[in-house]
């Protein structure tokens, strides 16, 4: 049995957000396809995500042991790191994602959880795990440089060992007289796809 968790950052209102059409698509349709799989919502604009404080440093970079498994602030890193499985939904905001996203970052990125420092330099302690990266953009960016958002997720889970990385990109969306619906039935043909062998 796989642990996925499925992490969702917009403020859109139920029904609204075209990444969360997509996104909430290809879970229905990986949870057909692994049904004894366990799927674990976490909606971070519903979650106690702050900026990290000076208190928080401590946490981060201090020991993992008993006690810190109790620790509000770690929780996110020790549930992040007991998953098999990452869906990341969320729209392009200015070139990359919204806030709240790096913010969960901040607290999932820990020494002794999600990676550790060596004599060779930092290791990521996910190896082997997956990830796919859901995104509707008002325009095109494809790979572009200006592109802040996926090219940081990637590299940050690269940081973390995770290597098997999928993106799928709903774009144009807000061009005038672009088919928003049909773009929305692209992207989720895209993702029926690839929930199958997720
Ligand atoms: C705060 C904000 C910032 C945005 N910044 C960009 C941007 O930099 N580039 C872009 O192509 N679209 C941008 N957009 C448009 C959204 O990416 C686009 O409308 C997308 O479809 C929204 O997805 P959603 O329906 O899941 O919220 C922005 C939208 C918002 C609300």
């Amino acid at each position: 049995m796989n642990k996925v968790l499925y992490i969702k950052a917009n403020i859109k209102n139920e029904g609204q957000s075209r990444t969360f059409k997509v996104s909430d698509r290809f879970i229905e349709e990986y949870k057909k396809n692994n049904p004894q799989d366990e799927v674990f919502e976490l909606d971070l604009y519903k979650e106690n995500i702050d900026f990290l404080r000076p208190d928080d440093l401590g946490k981060i970079f201090g020991p993992k042991d008993e006690a810190s498994k109790e620790s509000p602030l770690l929780k996110y890193a020790y549930q992040f790191a007991e998953a098999d499985k990452y869906v990341f939904a969320a729209p392009m905001w200015n070139l990359s994602f919204p806030a709240i996203l790096k913010a969960y970052i901040d607290y999932i990125s820990v020494v002794g959880i999600t990676f550790k420092y060596t004599a060779e330099g930092p290791v990521g302690l996910l190896q082997g795990k997956k990830a796919v990266h859901i995104v509707s953009r008002g325009g095109e960016y494809g790979n572009a440089p200006y592109e802040m958002g996926d090219r940081y997720l990637r590299t940050i889970l690269g940081f973390f060992g995770i290597a098997d990385i999928e993106t799928i990109a709903i774009e144009n969306v807000d061009v005038v007289g672009v088919n928003v619906d049909e773009k929305i039935e692209e992207g989720i043909s895209k993702a029926s796809l690839l929930a199958k062998e997720f």
